[in-house]
């Protein structure tokens, strides 16, 4: 298992992989398209396993505050801690102790993903999706 920084010039090939086989996901979520182009705009970490991306996270980083755009497991390959190893990998890699993100309220796998990394609630933001479903804020200090 190893980890891929931003720095990577793989992150074009290394995403539009990924979206060739991933399965079409909720509305609330990322869509391919924007998920291959996020290179192009924001800042990407993940973890390979076995030369496959197997998680990733879309970020940005501002006065030492990571904020999580976007992240995800590859489906067959959750529940195995990837994702944990990925966020502090991560947090090493930027030289960051804070974490900021936002999660659609009907997520509960992810909000079960956050609390049991450590996240806790700031506060949430109504009709936030265009589903009209609000946004939780949430976020983590090492
Ligand atoms: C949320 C997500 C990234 C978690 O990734 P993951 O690699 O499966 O997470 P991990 O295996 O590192 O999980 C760590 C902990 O989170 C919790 N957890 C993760 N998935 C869970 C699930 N389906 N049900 C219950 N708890 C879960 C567990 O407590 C787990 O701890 P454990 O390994 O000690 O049991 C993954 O479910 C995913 O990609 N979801 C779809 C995309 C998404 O919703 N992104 C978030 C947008 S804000």
């Amino acid at each position: 298992m190893s980890f891929i920084s931003s720095q990577s010039e793989q992150w074009p090939q290394l995403l539009s992989r990924y979206c060739e086989s991933r399965p079409s996901p909720a509305a609330q979520f990322w869509g391919a398209e924007q998920i291959v182009n996020a290179h192009q705009h924001h800042k990407i970490g993940g973890l390979m396993v076995a030369g496959e991306l197997t998680a990733f996270v879309i970020y940005q980083v501002c006065q030492g505050i990571l904020e999580v755009l976007y992240l995800e497991t590859a489906p067959a390959f959750r529940g195995q801690g990837l994702m944990k190893r990925c966020l502090k990998a991560l947090m090493g890699e930027e030289g960051c102790e804070e974490l900021w993100l936002e999660v659609h309220e009907s997520n509960w796998q992810a909000i079960k993903f956050y609390e049991d990394f450590g996240f806790s609630l700031q506060g949430t933001r109504p009709r936030y999706y265009r589903d009209g479903g609000a946004a939780l804020v949430l976020s983590y200090l090492k």
